[in-house]
C-alpha cells in the first residue's frame, strides 16, 4: 500500500539541525539559552506584541495566562462552544464557571452571542482563532474594554493569521500559541503567552519558574507558587528555525487551501471553509463540511482504505462529559460537530498528494 497521507506534517526546512548542535554544543539545553531569548523576539514579533514568554506548550501557556490574570474558583468567563478543548480544561481546572457561545458563520465564536452572555458577574472571556480563522476580536475587545474585563486570545492555531490588518494575537490582555508538531511551524513541543503590558511580562516569566528570586541572595525566596512550564533551549533551536520561515510555511498553507478550494469548489452539498474579507487566514487546517445526511465515519473510513487519513471537527463544549451541563441550544456548534472533517493539509503539501485527496472525496461522495 502507498504511504498514507497524514493531515499533518512538520515541514523541517530551514536549520533545525544547525541550531540544534549548536544549542548542545552551549550546553545550554534546559529552559534558559540564547534560543529561548530569540524565539520571544521572533513570536513578539509575529505577534505584533512587545513581549513574548515561552514555555512548554499551548496547553500551559494557557495555564500561565489565567494563573497571571488570577482566575478563581467560581469566576465567569465566557468561551466558544465550539472549540479544541484546552482553554476549557485551563478553565476548569482553576474551578472557573464556563459560559459557552456558539459559532457563527466563520466557525468562531459569535460576538453577538458574547454581549448577550455579558453578565455582571463575568470576570473575561476568552476567544479561540478556531482552524487559523481570527475571530472577531476588534467587537469582542471592544466590548469586554466597556465592561474592564479582560481578555485571553487562544492564537494557537492562528500565528501569522491577521484580522482587519492586525496580527492574531495582537488583541487581547494576553494572547497564547502552540507550537505542536502539527502546527504552522513547531519547536515539537512548545508554547507562547505574548502581552504588551511589561507588568504581566514580568509576572508571566516568574510564573513560568517557580517564581525564584533575581538575587543572589534571595534566588530561594519565591514571591509566588509559580510552575516549571520552561521551554528547552534545544526545542527554542527547533522553535527559531522554523520561525525564520513562518511567512513561507503561511504561504504554502494558505496555496494548499487555495487549489482545494478550486478542486472542490463544485461539489455538491461539500461545505468549504469561510474566508471572511477582514481576515488573512493561517489555514492551521483545511475543513470541510460534508453534505447533510452523509455518515461521516463511512466517508472518513473510505478515505482511509485510499490512504488518506482525516479527523473530525472539535466536538462541542455543551456534549463534552468533564464539563457540567450547561443550558441553552448551539445549532451551529452541532452542525459543525456533526458533519466536519479536516484533510491532509501540510507545509510543502505536493500537487499530487492534494489530486489524491481529491480523487478520493470526489469517489467516496460518489457512492
Ligand atoms: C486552540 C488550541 N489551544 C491550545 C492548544 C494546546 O496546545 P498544546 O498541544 O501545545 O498544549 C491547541 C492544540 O492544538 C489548540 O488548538
Amino acid at each position: 500500500m502507498i504511504d498514507p497521507l497524514p493531515v499533518s506534517r512538520p515541514c523541517l526546512f530551514g536549520k533545525e539541525l544547525e541550531y540544534v548542535e549548536q544549542a548542545l554544543r552551549s550546553t545550554h539545553i534546559s529552559g534558559t539559552g540564547s534560543f529561548v531569548d530569540r524565539m520571544e523576539a521572533l513570536v513578539a514579533e509575529a505577534a505584533g506584541t512587545c513581549y513574548a514568554v515561552v514555555v512548554s506548550s499551548g496547553t500551559s501557556a494557557l495555564d500561565l495566562a489565567f494563573e497571571a490574570l488570577g482566575v478563581a474558583a467560581g469566576d465567569e468567563v465566557i468561551a466558544p462552544n465550539f472549540t479544541m478543548f484546552a482553554p476549557v480544561a485551563a478553565l476548569l481546572r482553576r474551578g472557573a464557571t464556563v459560559v459557552p457561545v456558539d459559532a457563527d458563520d466563520t466557525w468562531n465564536m459569535d460576538p453577538d452571542g458574547v454581549e448577550a452572555a455579558l453578565t455582571d458577574r463575568t470576570k473575561g472571556i476568552v476567544l479561540v482563532h478556531t482552524y487559523g480563522h481570527p475571530a472577531d476580536a476588534t467587537r469582542i475587545c471592544e466590548l469586554a474594554r466597556r465592561r474592564g474585563i479582560w481578555v485571553v486570545e487562544d492564537a494557537a492555531e492562528a500565528l501569522g493569521a491577521q484580522l482587519d490588518g492586525r496580527p492574531a494575537g495582537a488583541f487581547g490582555d494576553l494572547a497564547t500559541f502552540s507550537f505542536y508538531a502539527n502546527k504552522v511551524v513547531t519547536s515539537g513541543e512548545g508554547g507562547a503567552v505574548v502581552t504588551n503590558d511589561p507588568v504581566k511580562a514580568a509576572r508571566l516569566r516568574a510564573l513560568r519558574s517557580l517564581c525564584f528570586g533575581d538575587s543572589w541572595a534571595e534566588r530561594f525566596v519565591h514571591t509566588g507558587a509559580g510552575f516549571n512550564f520552561r521551554l528547552s533551549n534545544v526545542l527554542a533551536a527547533i522553535g527559531c528555525a522554523q520561525l525564520e520561515h513562518l511567512s513561507e510555511a503561511l504561504a504554502s498553507k494558505r496555496a494548499v487551501a487555495a487549489r482545494y478550494r478550486q478542486l472542490l469548489g463544485g461539489v455538491s452539498g461539500l461545505g468549504l471553509p469561510p474566508e471572511s474579507a477582514r481576515v488573512l487566514h493561517s489555514y492551521w487546517v483545511f475543513g470541510v463540511l460534508l453534505p447533510s445526511g452523509r455518515d461521516r465515519r463511512s466517508v472518513a473510513d473510505q478515505l482511509w482504505a485510499s490512504g488518506i487519513e482525516t479527523r473530525p471537527f472539535f466536538h462541542p463544549l455543551h456534549r463534552q462529559p468533564s464539563v457540567p451541563p450547561v443550558r441553552g441550544a448551539f445549532p451551529r456548534s452541532e452542525q459543525l460537530s456533526n458533519r466536519g472533517l479536516y484533510l491532509p493539509s501540510y507545509v510543502g503539501m505536493a500537487e499530487r498528494e492534494l489530486n489524491r485527496v481529491v480523487h478520493a472525496i470526489h469517489r467516496a461522495l460518489a457512492t
